[in-house]
């Protein structure tokens, strides 16, 4: 059998170095024995491992994707939020005793310190609730000062339980906020999607329950958003992280890396796309418009799935029973049809371009009431424990070290300082 490694030959030299295969990969710091000046060029890290991880595991070619070994399908079909949150801290399902425990802490950790709830009254009343969530996480940092020891694995998991605890509460304030309405606070007696639920829709009615169906669809979507091991967000945790910094302060930067369009963003960005192609007929020409390269099709593509995202089956499922329960959205029409055009038009099928995770999630956000400012929000919800479990990883891990990658310089050669006003 051929030998399981590489050979890099510096050609300048006729120095070689032989590099072994270790789980797909080679390590680059063998170049560097070759010639300690050179680095791999790699911009946006397409071809770059920066870490091992026992948390999430991807076969982006088969659309396969597994927390912890458990296939996603099953976790969505049988699991709760809150168990699959212990899974990816864990490593291990919870037993019976542990799961009581696990959410109990959770229960009692969902209340914010009222001067957390007075400052988020600071905000406009048309702010942005991602803004407003990324605000208020960094600012749990000054609450919680002993949140800077972070070599005492005890004090990491209290900081844990606040974080995934308080997320939905802070999360429902800066909605409350928008509408000039009073807080709805927690109560223990509902779990943890359905009090999220409460805090967002009940207004003046002490028996508010929420609805037994979307409830549980919201929280198989908080399974599904969980972890996605190295994407911009989590990799923005880990970097921030990486530096010693308080897990607040790590959770603020990721929610910020989670906001942008092209990664926790896009769900609000396909609701926009289908108001704006806005009836069945008009989708052909939109596709059009699409591979002419005038815009994107919001909701499809992705870095590492080059097949049918598999949480995209899940949630086109979940949809189906969120709609016997709202009513039909009408966007779901056109956007079955853009997929269908789509897959079955080369250019999208050349590209391996599917729907993925937001394709479809927004709707079924926006049939539930969500404004589409909030969609982004309850993506940070569900990911809250996927980016605290590779920070509790990345901490362990002997092997990381504060985050530093190089560059190539390409900016001018030394010049002289010329005054302002020979300039
Ligand atoms: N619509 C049309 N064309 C696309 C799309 C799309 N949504 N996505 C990729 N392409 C095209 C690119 O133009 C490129 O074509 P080319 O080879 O002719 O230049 C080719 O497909 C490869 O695309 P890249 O941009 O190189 O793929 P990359 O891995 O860098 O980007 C990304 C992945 C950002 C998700 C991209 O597919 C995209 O922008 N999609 C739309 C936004 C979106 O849905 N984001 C959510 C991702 S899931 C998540 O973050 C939870």
């Amino acid at each position: 059998m051929a030998e399981e490694s590489f050979t890099i030959i510096d050609n300048r030299s006729g120095n070689e170095v032989t590099v072994p295969i270790v789980d797909g990969t080679i390590s680059s710091a063998a170049l560097r024995q070759l010639d300690k000046g050179m680095w791999f060029y790699d911009p946006a890290y397409l071809s770059t491992a920066n870490c091992d991880s026992k948390i999430t595991f991807i076969d982006g070619a088969e659309g396969i994707l597994r927390y912890r070994g458990y296939p996603i399908e099953q976790l969505a079909d049988s699991s709760s939020f809150l168990e699959v949150c212990y899974l990816l801290l864990h490593g291990e399902l919870p037993t019976q005793a542990q799961s009581d425990v696990w959410v109990d802490h959770i229960t009692n950790h969902t209340y914010v310190h009222e001067n957390i709830a007075r400052f988020m009254q600071g905000f406009r009343y048309d702010a942005h609730p991602m803004g407003t969530l990324v605000s208020t996480v960094a600012g749990l940092s000054t609450f919680y000062p002993e949140a800077k020891d972070i070599d005492d694995p005890h004090n990491r998991m209290i900081q844990i339980i606040r974080l995934i605890a308080k997320m939905p509460t802070m999360a429902a304030f800066a909605y409350k906020n928008r509408l000039g309405l009073p807080y709805e606070y927690p109560v223990n007696n509902l779990g943890y999607t359905g009090n999220f639920l409460r805090m967002m829709w009940n207004v003046a009615d002490p028996s508010f329950e929420p609805d037994p169906i979307l409830t549980k669809a919201l929280d198989v979507l908080f399974i599904l958003h969980a972890d996605h091991e190295q994407n911009c967000s989590t990799t923005t945790m880990r970097t921030v992280g990486s530096s010693q910094a308080d897990p607040y302060s790590a959770v603020a930067a990721a929610t910020c890396g989670l906001y942008g369009p092209l990664h926790g963003g896009a769900n609000e960005k396909v609701i926009r796309m289908l108001h704006e192609i806005g009836s069945y007929e008009n989708v052909d020409a939109y596709v059009e418009k699409v591979k002419s390269g005038e815009m994107l099709l919001q909701g499809f593509g992705h870095r590492v799935y080059k097949n049918y995202d598999p949480r995209a089956k899940i949630i086109k499922q979940t949809a189906d029973r969120v709609f016997n329960v709202t009513g039909m959205n009408p966007l779901l029409d056109i956007a079955m049809k853009l997929e269908e055009v789509a897959l079955s038009d080369s250019y999208f099928v050349d590209r391996s371009l599917y729907p993925n995770v937001d394709f479809y999630s927004g709707l079924i956000y926006e049939a539930m009431g969500f404004p589409m400012d909030m969609f982004t929000v309850l993506f940070a919800i569900g990911r809250t424990p996927g980016w605290l479990a590779h920070w509790q990883e990345m901490l362990d891990d002997p092997e990381q070290k504060i985050y530093r990658p190089r560059q190539k310089y390409t900016g001018p050669d030394e010049r002289s300082y010329v005054a302002i006003g020979n300039r």
